[in-house]
């Protein structure tokens, strides 16, 4: 299936699965070297990063844990604007070395309002592995540690990620081919 439709938008493949699972070896591999014996809790963002997580979990060699969060979001302040806060959280984070595990980092605020937020659990070292980066998008300054890919600013579906909540089913990245 090279060209989808989703509700109002066609969608055809960008990223084949192969591609992406190349990319998802290579940040696997570089984990393995940089966390060994630091038994990291891989904090896993649903729903977008569930497939992401599956095969990079597949491919982490030393010891682990995982555990998964979601970002409930709400209308905060006038000045905060909208919050989205961390749900599902049950670990004891600190002291520990925490990789979160995301599906992409587009403006970058849902990752910064995490990082603020893990830090107040005392965490030794917080590492940020996405699957996206959207570079010309970003609006925050983030040091991430692990990109699998970056991709132009248009709108994708596809391996996690949805449109509207559909789409997240397919094993290929697709971009938005029209409105
Ligand atoms: P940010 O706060 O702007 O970085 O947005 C991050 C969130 O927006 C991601 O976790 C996704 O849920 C969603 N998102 C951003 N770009 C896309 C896209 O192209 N397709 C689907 N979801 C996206």
């Amino acid at each position: 299936m090279n060209v989808i439709q989703i509700k109002d938008k066609q969608f055809a493949v960008s990223i084949p699965e192969a591609r992406i699972l190349q990319e998802v070896d290579r940040v696997a591999a570089e984990i393995n070297r940089d966390l060994a014996g630091k038994n990291p809790l891989f904090l896993s963002v649903l729903n977008g990063s569930f497939m992401f997580t599956a095969d990079l979990m597949k491919r982490i060699e030393i010891p682990c844990e995982i555990s998964f969060v979601k970002l409930a979001s709400y209308q905060g302040t006038a000045s905060t604007g909208r919050v989205k806060e961390v749900i599902g959280l049950n670990e004891d984070l600190a002291g520990r070395t925490v990789v979160i595990v995301e599906d992409i980092v587009d403006t970058g605020l849902t990752m910064r309002q995490l990082l603020d937020q893990l830090a107040a659990h005392r965490p030794q070292e917080v590492r940020i592995a996405t699957l996206l980066l959207k570079p010309d998008k970003l609006q925050v300054d983030l040091h991430i540690d692990y990109v699998a890919m970056q991709i132009p600013n248009d709108f994708i579906v596809g391996y996690g990620l949805d449109y509207d909540g559909l789409g997240r089913n397919y094993k290929d990245i697709y971009t938005v081919v029209s409105d």
